[in-house]
């Protein structure tokens, strides 16, 4: 096994209690949701079939990806155990002080782009609309950052790179707040319509 299998991996934000985990079947309908929605398919590669059915066999593939070191990609999700999944995409207004409401499953953060020879791998993430502007993205990369440096198995990862659009300003930002300090394109010889952010072990 290349990438060790996570478990869940907890992580709080503001004061809200957040968790990582593997994506489950009963997932595929939020994924469906994901892959549909402007904002992630014009940053994050999602694949031309964003239907449910297409959803359950891709979760269907995430052991198989762990252990051929393909890609770790862990769902985001708040903590609540009353929160259901059809929730997702929604924040609700809980009494006159204005509590926002448990949203379920919000987003992805996955590690790829494995080169063992070279202690590397790629961070990517995404969140839905319910998630965005709370600065949980920043919370996910940083979670799992930690993780992947403190618990990888037997091929330790020295450093992860974050590649984002050059256009995609909050992605850069989500990294810098992560730790990840942006890389010369010559040096990582990356197209110039990118940049990336890396940060060592
Ligand atoms: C990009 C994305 C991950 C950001 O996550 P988020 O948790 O909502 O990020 P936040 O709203 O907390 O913003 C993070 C930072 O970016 C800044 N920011 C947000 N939108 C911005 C914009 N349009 N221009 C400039 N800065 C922006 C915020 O002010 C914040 O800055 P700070 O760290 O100095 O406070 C999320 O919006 C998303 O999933 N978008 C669609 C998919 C995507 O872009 N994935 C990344 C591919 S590399």
């Amino acid at each position: 096994m290349v990438f060790a299998d996570p478990g869940t991996i907890g992580f709080e934000v503001n004061g809200t209690q957040w968790q990582l985990r593997p994506w489950a079947l009963a997932d595929a309908p939020v994924l469906a949701q994901a892959w549909a929605d402007s904002e992630v398919a014009r940053w994050n590669p999602v694949p031309g079939d964003a239907s449910v059915a297409y959803a359950e066999r891709w979760i269907s593939g995430w052991h198989q990806r762990l252990r051929s070191g393909l890609a770790l990609d862990l769902v985001i999700e708040s903590r609540s155990a009353l929160a259901p999944r059809s929730m997702a995409g929604e924040v609700s207004m809980v009494g006159e002080i204005g509590i926002v409401g448990e949203v379920g499953l919000v987003g992805e953060v996955g590690i790829s782009g494995l080169e063992i020879d070279r202690g590397r791998a790629a961070i990517g993430y995404w969140l839905l609309p319910a998630g965005r502007s709370r600065g949980l993205a920043a919370g996910a990369v940083t979670a799992l950052t930690n993780w992947v440096f403190a618990r990888h198995g037997p091929d330790p990862i020295g450093y992860l790179d974050a590649v984002c659009h050059v256009d995609n300003v909050a992605a850069h930002r989500v990294a810098e707040r992560a730790g990840f300090v942006s890389v010369h394109n010559d040096v990582v010889g990356e197209a110039t319509d990118r940049v990336t952010l890396r940060r060592f072990a």
